[in-house]
């Protein structure tokens, strides 16, 4: 008998290396885990992290009264056979729906309350992760044992109803059917209204980023600011510095007729309302790409030029600043781009020699613009960031600055 057990998966750098000699076809993997359909509408996942197998064995364990939650059949050191689930993700199921039917709402809401009544909750991309049986059955695949301080609310699942307009159909569906917890839900809401004006944002903290109190809705931050989700198509970077915040306002509001520029909406005492850009930053997407696309090179290289056409004094375009939007590659983080003095995109080209793509990258350059290629290249490239910084004059002349006033003192 073919057995599932002859398959071996390893983690690799370059993702999940598979061997099936039995052929059980592959249903779908991450980095670190893959699924196989079985024979009789089973289904194996097969994980090299030990710790991930644990968590999600013990999240369907906790679910296994529940209709909605696939069965477990058997599991091992590194597996757990399931039924396998066969339709369509509720995402797709409800594409080209204009509001939520009663009896999938129902059915939605039934999930939320056993999840809860389980101290589970659906995870990631809820709309991706419950699918539509037979008769509408919803299995939810990958629950998750809920945090310690899950809020009563199911905000990811609401958060994805809204992405395809049918929140309000769902919420009205809630209010009806279950009065009580719309109720509740709508008092979490009242009481974690998210006040972005109400947040300060002080310099120092760890690795020398900004230090905030209010860790909700926080997307990232950095040496000089922190950005905040505040809607689906806001964020808010506040500042800890108001120099800073004077240098980015200025940059971002002459260049809003720039394709790369993130839109601004507002901007206030110590803040800027600007469009929330959606997709992975171009680190997080090379690390998928075994090689580098002509195309990012194409971007980048109109980015770059463009910024220099446009009176830019900082040419760079570092890859954890480049977002990979639906609308084309979007630039965030320009606190110095109007200040500093900076020819060549020497994070860039560190960031690309970190990811082995240095190379490609200035040959594709060299082909698409051998003028560029040599000014870029007739002087060696720095590849530490020290080298770096040492060849940009404005931070070099600083240092000298300071070097002289340090003589000074000492005379
Ligand atoms: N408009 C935006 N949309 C989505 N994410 C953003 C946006 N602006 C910034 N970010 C994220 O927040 C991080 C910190 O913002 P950034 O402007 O780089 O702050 P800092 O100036 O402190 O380095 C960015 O690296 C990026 O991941
Ligand atoms: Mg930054």
């Amino acid at each position: 008998m073919r057995d599932f057990k002859s398959i071996k998966i390893t983690k690799r750098e370059e993702g999940l290396e598979i061997h099936n000699p039995v052929n059980f076809p592959l249903v779908g993997m991450d980095s670190s885990s893959a699924v196989f359909k079985l024979p009789n509408e089973q289904c194996v996942k097969i994980y090299t992290d030990p710790e991930q197998l644990k968590n999600e064995a013990d999240a369907l364990k906790a679910g296994q009264h529940l209709s909605f939650i696939p069965e477990i059949y058997e599991m091992g050191p590194n597996f757990i056979v399931t039924e396998y689930v066969n339709g369509p993700p509720l995402k797709e199921y409800v594409r080209n729906c204009t509001y939520l039917p009663e009896s999938l709402a129902n059915k939605l809401l039934a999930v939320i309350k056993g999840m809860a009544s389980a101290n589970l909750a659906i995870g990631n991309a809820p709309l991706e992760h419950i699918f539509v049986l037979d008769h509408e059955e919803l299995k939810c695949i990958n629950p998750v044992i809920s945090a310690h301080k899950t809020p009563p609310v199911p905000i990811p699942l609401l958060r994805d109803l809204k992405g395809i307009l049918l929140q309000d159909s769902f919420l009205t569906h809630v209010k009806n059917s279950e009065p009580k917890i719309y109720k509740k839900w709508m008092k979490f809401f009242r009481k974690n209204r998210f006040d972005y004006k109400k947040i300060t944002v002080v310099s120092g903290g760890s690795g020398h980023g900004v230090k905030t109190e209010d860790p909700r809705n926080l997307i990232g931050k950095g040496h000089q600011g922190a950005v905040y989700r505040v809607d689906d198509e806001k964020c808010v970077k506040i500042y800890a510095k108001l120099s800073q915040f004077t240098k980015e306002r200025e940059v971002l509001l002459a260049s809003q007729n720039l394709s790369f520029i993130p839109k601004v909406f507002e901007t206030g005492p110590n803040f800027i309302l600007m469009e929330y850009l959606q997709g992975p930053d171009l680190n997080t997407f090379l690390k998928t790409q075994s090689k580098l696309p002509e195309e990012v090179t194409t971007r980048l290289l109109k980015i770059l030029k463009t910024m220099r056409k446009s009176g830019f004094k900082k040419i760079d375009a570092p890859l954890r600043h480049i977002i990979v939007t639906n609308q084309g590659f979007k630039l965030v983080d320009h606190v110095y781009s109007f200040s500093k003095r900076q020819d060549r995109p020497l994070e860039l080209f560190r960031n690309l020699h970190e990811r082995n793509f240095l190379d490609t990258f200035l040959d594709q350059v060299k082909a698409l613009d051998p003028k560029i290629y040599v000014e870029w290249t007739s002087r060696p490239i720095p590849l530490t960031r020290e080298e770096a910084v040492a060849e940009v004059d404005i931070k070099s002349t600083k240092k000298k600055r300071k070097k002289e006033k340090d003589k000074d003192k000492r005379k």
